[in-house]
Parts: structure tokens; C-alpha cells; sequence
């Protein structure tokens, strides 16, 4: 009798054990005690801005499942998933602009919620990514917010929070990753007497190739606020948001890193609007990385004081290495994780689906605590 009773004691305690949220200490993820290393992919979309809301989800189920399961059969533990992209069908706008809800029909937490439900099923940590920056937009709803404070601020009251509160206990949600290459629409070359505001050494980086349209200080206003309001709904929240190349993410390397607390803080006033872990991609043009690669440094030489996760690499834009070489530089030079792109496989510039498995599968049995940590993660 005694005996049962410790035994069922211990499996309790067992089952709270691996309950544990994944969170950050230093700059290493940890869950359960344990070092963990996020080795994965981008499921970046099914349908580009038309997975989530409105009942999409129900057309993109199947094949969001199947990606799932791969994953999981590799030994993949994450995935980072594009939602409103630039808010064609999710958040929902009235004629102003104004946001009233997270999509018309009502049905977006409930989508969201089934995706996260099957990816506990399969132990994999989900990352959404709210918004993009990298492709010139074609409607004016992203644009707004951005640049108008009381419409960002409908968005946040009407539908990041409800968001936030209805997931934040999912043990498959991960964390948010606010804004996938805000320098798309970055203006490069403004002079400030703010470093945080100066973009003049962006010139001539590429960045504002998606139509250079916004300061430093609304993009990181945008960020900073968003990240606030998450992080006041759910204290225990991870956050990042991706930028297109680390150039930007490190006061080293003679350059600036405008995703600092302080940068944030300034841009936008909300002492909670930071990040708490950062991530960057990394692909090889002309066949070469840049000098500001991940691939070309550990995770020491940017200084950070964060884990930093390469959110965005293949290997048909990787220099010649192997997609195996690729996860392998990541998990022993420091980084905190590293997630292909990407998952569906259609567009330019991407591995196909069976490459990525394969480097993942790779990375299924590593658990060095000394190097990049656990790989295959109990949700
Ligand atoms: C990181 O690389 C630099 C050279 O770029 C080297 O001096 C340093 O020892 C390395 N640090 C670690 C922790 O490997």
C-alpha cells in the first residue's frame, strides 16, 4: 500500500518534471534542468497568409499534420509558423483600420489551439511568427500599424492579448517571434543622433529590399510594444523576432544592434517590450556567407547576453556545407538552435523537404550539456 502510494507519488512527480516550460538561463534554453538545443524547421506556411483564421485551418490541417509528423519521426522538438504575415484574412479590420478581432469568423483561437493540441501530440514546441517584412506588401492594413499607434494598440487590445491569454498554459506553444526581417522595410542611411534611430550602416547592406519605408524607431516601437503586451499576459513567455542577418543584431563586428533592450525601450517606452532570446538567418549569396554569418562565428564573438537561435538556414544557400555540417556548427559553436527553411518547400531558395529531415535526423540523439544540449525534448 505504502509502496503504491510512493509510486504514484513518484509519477506525479514525474509528470510535473516534464511539464516544465522551456525557458531561458544565460544563453542557453533550459527545460526540466536540462540544456536544450531547438533543432527544427520553418513551417513558414501551407497557404502564404491563409493558414490561420477564417476557417483556413481546416483546409490546411492535413497537410500542417503531416509536416508534424515528419518532423517528429526525424526528431526534430520546433517549428517556427508565419500567422498574420501582413493581415489579409487574420487580424480583421473594419473600414478605418482598426482591428477588431483576430480574424471575421471568430474561429482563430480554436484553429490555433487544434494546431497546438496535435503539436503537443508530437512533442514540438511551435513559434509563431506574427508578421512579415521581408516581401513588398500589397495592402495597406500592416503598413498602418506600424506607423499609427492607436491602431497597433486595437491590435494588442483586441487581438494579441486574447491571443496570448487563450495559449499561454498550451505546453506546445514555444514562444513569438514578433516580426519575421523587419529590414525588408527598413530605411537604410538616416542619419540620428540616436544610435538605436541611425541605419546610415545599413547603406549598401541590401536592407530595404521589400521597399524601404519605415524608420528604425516605428519598427522597433512595433516590436516593442507587441512583446510588452505578451510578456504582461504571460510573464513566462519566450520572445524574439528575427532579423534578416546578424548585422544588425551585434554591437561587434563594427555594427549595431538595434534589437538590444535599450534600442527597444527607447523606440517604444514599454520597459517589458524586449526580447529574451534573439535569432537570425543566414544564407549564402553568390556562394558565400558574409562576414557577419553565423556560420562564419560562434555564438561568442556577437557578445550577446541571450540564446541565439539561427531561425533560417539551408543548404542549397550554405557555402557548400552539408545540411548536417550546418546543424553540427550550430549545436557546438554555441547557438541555441537552428531551423531550415523550410518545411512546405515551394518557392526559390529552398532545401527540399527530405534534405531538411535528414539534417534533423541527425541532431535527433544529441544531449552534450556541454555543447548545444538536449535534442529530443518531452513536451
Ligand atoms: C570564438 O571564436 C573566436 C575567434 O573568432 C575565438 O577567439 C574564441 O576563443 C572562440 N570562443 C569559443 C567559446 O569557442
Amino acid at each position: 500500500m505504502g509502496l503504491v502510494v510512493l509510486a504514484v507519488g513518484l509519477m506525479v512527480l514525474a509528470n510535473i518534471a516534464n511539464a516544465g516550460r522551456l525557458q531561458v538561463q544565460g544563453t542557453n534554453f533550459v527545460k526540466d534542468g536540462k540544456r536544450v538545443f531547438l533543432s527544427g524547421g520553418n513551417q513558414a506556411w501551407i497557404a502564404y497568409g491563409y493558414d490561420f483564421g477564417d476557417n483556413n485551418y481546416e483546409y490546411r490541417k492535413t497537410e500542417f499534420e503531416k509536416y508534424l509528423k515528419l518532423v517528429n519521426e526525424n526528431g526534430g522538438n520546433s517549428i517556427r509558423v508565419w500567422i498574420h504575415i501582413e493581415g489579409v484574412i487574420s487580424p480583421h479590420f473594419d473600414s478605418n483600420g482598426y482591428v477588431t478581432g483576430l480574424d471575421g469568423k471568430g474561429t482563430f483561437i480554436a484553429e490555433f489551439k487544434e494546431y497546438l493540441a496535435r503539436a503537443q501530440h508530437y512533442n514540438i514546441l511551435i513559434f509563431p511568427c506574427l508578421w512579415n517584412g521581408a516581401l513588398k506588401q500589397q495592402h495597406k492594413h500592416l503598413a498602418e500599424l506600424i506607423q499609427d499607434t492607436s491602431k497597433l494598440q486595437s491590435y494588442i487590445d483586441k487581438a494579441l492579448i486574447p491571443w496570448v491569454q487563450a495559449v499561454k498554459d498550451e505546453p506546445a506553444l514555444g514562444g513569438w517571434d514578433i516580426m519575421n526581417e523587419f529590414e525588408g522595410e527598413i530605411i537604410p542611411n538616416t542619419h540620428s543622433n540616436e544610435p538605436c534611430f541611425d541605419t546610415t550602416f545599413l547603406l549598401n547592406s541590401g536592407a530595404g529590399w521589400a521597399g524601404a519605408t519605415y524608420s528604425a524607431h516605428e519598427l522597433l516601437r512595433f516590436v516593442n510594444w507587441q512583446a510588452d503586451a505578451i510578456m504582461r499576459t504571460d510573464p513566462e513567455a519566450l520572445m524574439t523576432a528575427g532579423s534578416w542577418n546578424a548585422r544588425d543584431n551585434t554591437d561587434r563586428l563594427n555594427t549595431h544592434n538595434l534589437y538590444s533592450d535599450n534600442c527597444l525601450r527607447k523606440a517604444g517606452g514599454r520597459q517589458r517590450g524586449i526580447l529574451n532570446f534573439y535569432s537570425s538567418h543566414s544564407y549564402a549569396w553568390g556562394g558565400k556567407y558574409d562576414e557577419y554569418s553565423p556560420f562564419k562565428h560562434n555564438f561568442s564573438d556577437y557578445g550577446l547576453t541571450k540564446p541565439f537561435v539561427i531561425a533560417e538556414f539551408n543548404q542549397v544557400s550554405g557555402e557548400g556545407m552539408d545540411i548536417t555540417e550546418q546543424f553540427q556548427w550550430a549545436y557546438d559553436n554555441g547557438y541555441a538552435g537552428a531551423w531550415t527553411w523550410h518545411l512546405h518547400a515551394d518557392g526559390s531558395n529552398t532545401d527540399s523537404t527530405a534534405n531538411q529531415l535528414r539534417g534533423m535526423k541527425y541532431m535527433k540523439d544529441k544531449n552534450d550539456q556541454s555543447k548545444g544540449g538536449l535534442v529530443a525534448i518531452t513536451l
